[in-house]
């Protein structure tokens, strides 16, 4: 038996490679390096859902920006049923009422839902109205408008896509499986997008870049990295961006949203986060000699998505809205080549006293 199925290929996919040693992204042939901040998050959806849609267009742009306008008018009415709910719990619940089809129309509300929802929900909660999708706009430029009132500065809506698209994607990370496991029943996609929210919010998973500023608040100064690491680390605590269950070496994504940081002026913390990553990195090394913990994703997410204006108790739901692009390609590939998913299970509870 395989914990946490560590090691154990459970799927063949033309999606995406995590090369855990070579620390290298593929995502259907193309290498990470010339996606993020190069391509849209509207062309990384055509190209992860290509072959899955037979109605599938050219460019998504228009088709997500109309579908944005129709998830908002089809739920605009019970935002404010969810508003007090934390953020990600009150999103999940509305994409939950989404239709839960296979076709792309499901595809695309879904798509687009995280992008709408987020901002209008943020809006409510700080008392201001929320506002209707403008489809003249990309998805990420949108979603910042909506959220700000504001058209974005163009060096903000991209690095907001450069991270949808650095994250849209990444193997058989545990949400996307979950995603495939109700997928291989022939649920409908929101069934395995809400399956993979569930599965994204842990802090073990998608729930660590809001961590990881509290982590930098908590250290405050660079001259008490080291000091507050070693206590937290001699606590047994674990920390936040760093360690991967699959890359052994420093995670691409990494180095590509530090360069989206950099290009947006590096953020109010710099210094700060440059000192914590190398004393993590080194403290990590003393602690576990064995097994190499490298920067992961969430690090540099917590910086960026901070500079372009989050609160951190929303990084898990953006986190999502780049996401739920490759749980849908994942459910429709599952449901196209796939099987039911029933691994086995080895009984080690008690046995009856007397043969039945
Ligand atoms: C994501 O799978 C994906 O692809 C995920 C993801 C994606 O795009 O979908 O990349 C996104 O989830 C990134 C990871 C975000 N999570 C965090 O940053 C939380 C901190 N990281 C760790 O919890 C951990 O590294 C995991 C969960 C990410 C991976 O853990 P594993 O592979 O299950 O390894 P493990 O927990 O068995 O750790 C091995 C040892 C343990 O010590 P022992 O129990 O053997 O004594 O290393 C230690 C761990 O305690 N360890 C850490 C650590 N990560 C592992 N110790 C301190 N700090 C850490 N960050």
């Amino acid at each position: 038996m395989s914990n946490g199925l560590e090691d154990v290929v459970a799927a063949e996919t033309v999606l995406s490679d995590v090369d855990g040693l070579a620390g290298r992204l593929i995502i259907r042939g193309q290498p990470l390096g010339s996606l993020a901040g190069h391509a849209s998050y509207e062309d990384v959806l055509s190209l992860l859902w290509d072959g899955f849609f037979p109605d599938l267009p050219d460019d998504l742009r228009q088709p997500l920006a109309d579908a944005r306008a129709r998830v908002f008018a089809l739920l605009h009415r019970e935002l404010s049923l969810v508003a007090d709910h934390p953020a990600f719990d009150a999103m999940r619940a509305l994409m939950a009422l989404l239709p839960d089809g296979t076709d792309l129309e499901s595809a695309l509300l879904l798509a687009a839902a995280p992008g709408a929802f987020l901002p209008a929900l943020l809006r409510l909660r700080a008392g201001n109205q929320p506002l209707a999708p403008d489809t003249g706009l990309t998805h990420a430029t949108d979603a910042l408008r909506m959220m700000n009132g504001v058209v974005p500065r163009p060096e903000l809506a991209r690095a907001l896509d450069t991270y949808l698209v650095t994250v849209a994607d990444h193997g058989l990370n545990a949400s996307t499986f979950a995603a495939r496991v109700v997928a291989s029943t022939e649920a409908g996609l929101t069934s395995s997008v809400l399956a993979a929210l569930g599965a994204l919010k842990g802090p073990l998973h998608g729930g660590a870049p809001g961590p990881v500023l509290d982590m930098l608040d908590a250290i405050g100064r660079p001259d008490n990295a080291e000091h507050w690491i070693g206590g937290e680390l001699a606590r047994g605590g674990r920390l936040m961006g760093f360690g991967h269950r699959i890359y052994r070496v420093r995670d691409p994504r990494a180095d590509a949203l530090k360069a989206a940081l950099a290009r947006i002026g590096g953020g109010g913390r710099a210094e700060l986060a440059a000192t914590v990553e190398g004393a993590a990195l080194k403290a990590l090394k003393r602690h576990k000699p064995d097994r190499p913990l490298d920067t992961n994703v969430e690090f540099y997410t917590a910086l960026l998505l901070e500079a372009v204006g989050f609160p951190r108790d929303t990084f898990t739901a953006v986190f999502a809205a780049g996401r739920v692009g490759g749980w849908i390609a994942h459910a429709k590939e599952q449901a196209a080549t796939g099987r039911l998913i029933r691994p086995k299970s080895r009984y080690v509870g008690p046995v009856p006293k007397v043969a039945a």
